[in-house]
């Protein structure tokens, strides 16, 4: 990849440290520092400079950890912001280098990473509890916000004729050119043969809205639908267009962030998802993907919670399928995926 990029040496180019290492300031580094550590504990939790030795004392709290340079990591919009600082932002000049794909989906990828604390008793009392379905739907919040800020941003929008590609679906360039009978879903949908903007977030941010805001979702996914056609006309208009859907956001974003997410509401959840598909929204691959890691962290929340819904029985059944109908991006079928997603709830309303 550095040589594709003129690069002498991908281990010392800021390009790349500033996402893979720990590139804090020469000042910053103790004798112990090392960039090889990769992302290391103080990329997430804050240089330990002032925290590390009180932290392990009988006298410490979390609140006076954090006023010492702790970072609030327990603190879901915190970390989303934290997490995509750097999981969100790769240009499409990297990708052409062969950086690969990135995608990211906080709940799913809190449990990845590996999640090194264990949400026990003793985690409760110190930090309180945080679902997973309401960390699926602030990442998707906090995403959306960092996506629309560069959308609107005309100096984000990439040099010379052509936008920053990295905002538009992958595949809505990188496909076949001849599109096979059986590809075809069902529901309405315009092909208007241009690039889309990637609104797999977006799409995701109206189905958690349709549970938790009703009041919000209509808005939300006409505004959605507006950017992508906004995104063939003029950059001024793209740009409003982005301010808009990410006015909604933010009203959206502490509704979010105060709501329960019951079992009910995960109910709700998951047949908003499989509706959706019934419409055809997950044309994409990506949309595909944001939907299955949504499908797996209520499945995952509703477990720990002990829940025996029928709808999440079916959820727990059709993952399998829904993870065999998005393998490999560039072979994905929207109308398999659409066929996976019938038995997540079996009747679409
Ligand atoms: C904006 C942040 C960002 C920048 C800049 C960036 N990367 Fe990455 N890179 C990531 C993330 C995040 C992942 C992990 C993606 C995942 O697996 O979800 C990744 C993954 C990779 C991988 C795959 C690693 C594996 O274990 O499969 C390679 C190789 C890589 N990057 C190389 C580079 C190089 C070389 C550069 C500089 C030219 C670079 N990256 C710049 C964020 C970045
Ligand atoms: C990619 C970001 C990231 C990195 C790197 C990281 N952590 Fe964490 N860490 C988190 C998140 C997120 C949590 C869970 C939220 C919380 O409790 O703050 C967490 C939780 C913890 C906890 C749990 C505290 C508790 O209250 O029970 C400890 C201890 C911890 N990390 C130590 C480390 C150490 C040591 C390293 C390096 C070896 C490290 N972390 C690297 C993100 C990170
Ligand atoms: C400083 C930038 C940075 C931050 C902040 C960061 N990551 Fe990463 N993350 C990376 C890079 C770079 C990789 C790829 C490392 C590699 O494979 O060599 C990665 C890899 C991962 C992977 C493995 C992905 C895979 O495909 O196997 C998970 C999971 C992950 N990060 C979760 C998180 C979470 C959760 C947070 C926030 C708490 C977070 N990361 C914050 C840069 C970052
Ligand atoms: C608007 C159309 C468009 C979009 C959207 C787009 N690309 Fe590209 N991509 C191109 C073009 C054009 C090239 C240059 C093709 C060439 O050199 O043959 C290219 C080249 C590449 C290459 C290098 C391929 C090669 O054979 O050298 C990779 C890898 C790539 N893109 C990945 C991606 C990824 C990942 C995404 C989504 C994040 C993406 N692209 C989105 C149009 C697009």
């Amino acid at each position: 990849m550095a040589s594709n990029l003129g690069l002498e040496n991908a281990t010392t180019a800021a390009l790349c440290l500033d996402c893979h290492a720990d590139n804090a300031a020469m000042t910053e580094r103790g004798p112990q520092f090392d960039t090889a550590d990769g992302v290391g504990c103080e990329r997430c939790h804050g240089g330990a400079a002032r925290w590390l030795g009180p932290h392990v004392s009988d006298t410490a709290t979390h609140r006076g950890n954090i006023e010492a340079g702790l970072y609030p990591t327990a603190e879901p919009i915190a970390r989303a912001r934290l997490c995509i600082s750097c999981h969100q932002r790769v240009d499409h000049r990297l990708y052409g280098a062969g950086h690969p794909r990135i995608t990211f989906e906080l709940d799913t990828y809190t449990a990845n990473q590996p999640a090194h604390f264990r949400n026990d008793a003793d985690y409760k009392l110190r930090k309180g509890t945080i679902n997973g379905v309401k960390l699926w739907a602030i990442g998707q919040a906090v995403a959306a916000i960092t996506m629309l800020d560069t959308i609107s941003d005309f100096e984000g929008l990439g040099e010379g004729l052509l936008p920053e590609l990295a905002l538009f679906d992958c595949h809505s360039c990188h496909r076949r050119t001849a599109r096979p009978e059986e590809e075809a879903m069902q529901g309405p949908r315009v092909y208007r043969a241009l690039p889309t903007v990637n609104d797999s977030g977006l799409i995701m941010l109206g189905i958690a809205a349709e549970a938790v805001a009703p009041d919000l979702a209509p808005g939300i996914r006409a505004e959605t639908g507006a950017l992508r056609d906004a995104a063939a006309g003029t950059r001024a208009g793209l740009a409003a267009s982005a301010r808009r859907l990410n006015e909604l956001v933010q009203a959206l974003l502490p509704r979010l962030a105060e709501n329960a997410f019951t079992a009910n509401e995960q109910t709700l959840l998951l047949q908003a998802i499989s509706r959706r598909g019934q419409e055809g929204a997950f044309h994409d691959f990506a949309d595909a993907e944001q939907a299955v890691m949504a499908v797996a962290s209520i499945v995952a929340a509703s477990r720990l919670e002990g829940s025996g819904d029928t709808t999440v029985q079916a959820a727990v059944r059709a993952l399998d399928s829904l993870y065999e109908a998005t393998r490999t991006q560039d072979d994905y079928r929207p109308s398999a995926f659409q066929q996976a997603l019938r038995q997540l709830a079996p009747a679409p309303r």
